[in-house]
């Protein structure tokens, strides 16, 4: 069942922020006695009713396991859950559902890239190519790679006044001509977005396979992985108002065919002897064992979401917040915000990092949560970039999803102001 856009979400060209926020059932939440002021969507999103009442559904009416049951509801669970991957490739502009791998997350996704294809494709002195800007997800799977296989791992700079990639630096490094250049299309962390299909078109040139970690941009951005020409692109149902424990690896068909199943079972297979198997048909051959089958459920009836408002609307309506944000935070004495300046607000999402004074993040988010504002504080599992780069042991961050007015950029500014009169700060 699709949505059909309804007009009580929309005020002329922008979100009805009021009625969206009627959807979301956390977000009437109270928290010290305070309205719930969610502002950690980077982390993961809060859910509509839509999807947690679709994956009541299934457990009520038609809980039943896929592609073996042969009796109706087996059969209508195998159809939900197949009609998800339809709606997702549909989301991302993919060629079928033989493309679309349902995975836990955008990290499982990368790490089934470095088992199932780097491991067989890349082997010593070769170079892989990444970047400064990427979270652990992103960084971890290819120091264990290069260890293993005794590759080289490259990373592209981050021009510090601008928080863009550096161009010289990506230039000189697809000089070395890397096998693989996997890249965020959307920093957690700066908030910046890369330009993929840039990337992907020097990178190609170069021989390279491209990676692209989507966990930031699906959810927020339309994306188009024919029109970026990414090899690979991972993200996560859990940031774009599906359950957790649900992501997926969207590969290039030709490239799926020739890779190695990293997880053997049931499911994957066509056929088995005692000594050799068939692998099943595409995607299926990359999902051992019984499948997150509410999870898939629960991402189709995002996705019927996200479509219902528009990943158009949804991205302009968070430009707006950014830019609301970025133009407060600019009166507020003692605070840096850290990615591409307010001049720059096409090139970046709808996450703001910022650090205040000396204070440490996590006091700042423990007085933030007083006011019911919650925000992220630590490392943002990117410590080489907030630690090296950036040089600061932690920083706050406020991230922006379509549930988010300026009321919630009010709420945080306010908290700033608290945290300022504990810590005695101008
Ligand atoms: C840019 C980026 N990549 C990858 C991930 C990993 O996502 P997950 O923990 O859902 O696998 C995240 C999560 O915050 C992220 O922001």
């Amino acid at each position: 069942m699709t949505l059909s856009q309804n007009s009580e979400y929309f005020a002329g060209e922008s979100l009805n922020v009021d009625r969206i926020r009627r959807d979301f059932p956390e977000l009437s939440v109270k928290v010290n006695g305070n309205r719930l002021v969610y502002l950690d969507s980077a982390a993961t999103s809060q859910k509509p009713m839509q999807v947690i009442r679709a994956v009541d559904e299934f457990y009520s009416r038609y809980n039943a396991n896929i592609h073996r049951g042969v009796y109706k509801i087996a059969e209508e669970a195998t159809a939900a859950y197949t009609e998800s991957k339809e709606k997702v490739a549909r989301l991302i502009n993919a060629n079928g559902i033989e493309e679309i791998v349902y995975v836990r997350n955008a990290t499982e996704a990368i790490n089934l890239v470095a088992l199932g294809w780097a491991a067989h494709n890349i082997s010593k002195g070769d170079h892989i190519l990444i970047s400064e800007m990427e979270h652990h997800s992103n960084i971890v799977p290819w120091i264990i790679l290069s260890n293993r296989a005794g590759a080289v791992l490259d990373y592209v700079e981050i021009d510090k006044s601008t928080g863009l990639l550096d161009d010289n630096s990506l230039h000189e490094n697809l000089e070395k001509s890397p096998k693989l250049v996997a890249i965020t299309q959307a920093s957690n962390v700066l908030g910046t977005i890369n330009d993929v299909k840039q990337i992907a078109k020097l990178a190609h040139k170069r021989g390279a396979k491209v990676l692209v970690d989507a966990a930031q941009s699906v959810p927020h951005m339309k994306v188009d992985v024919r029109d970026i020409d990414s090899d690979f692109f991972a993200f996560s149902g859990h940031k774009m108002l599906a359950p957790t424990g649900i992501g997926v690896l969207h590969a290039k068909a030709e490239i799926l065919d020739r890779m190695e199943p990293v997880f053997g079972g049931g499911d994957m297979i066509k056929s088995v002897e005692y000594h050799s198997y068939t692998p099943n048909d595409l995607p299926w051959k990359f999902e051992a064992g019984t499948a997150n089958i509410e999870g898939g459920i629960g991402l189709g009836a995002a996705v019927d979401y996200l479509n219902m408002l528009g990943m158009d609307r949804i991205r302009r309506h968070e430009m707006e917040i950014t830019k609301y944000a970025l133009e407060r935070l600019q009166d507020v004495s003692n605070v840096t915000v850290y990615g591409p300046s307010l001049d720059m607000l096409e090139s970046r999402v709808g996450v703001v990092s910022f650090s205040l004074d000396d204070v440490h993040p996590h006091d700042v988010a423990t007085i933030f949560d007083r006011d019911g504002v919650a925000i992220r504080a630590g490392h943002h599992c990117a410590m080489p970039l907030v630690t090296k780069v950036i040089g600061k042991p932690a920083l706050s961050r406020m991230s922006f999803y379509m549930y988010n007015g300026n009321d919630d950029v009010d709420a945080a500014v306010k908290a700033i102001g608290e945290v300022k009169k504990i810590f005695r700060i101008k």
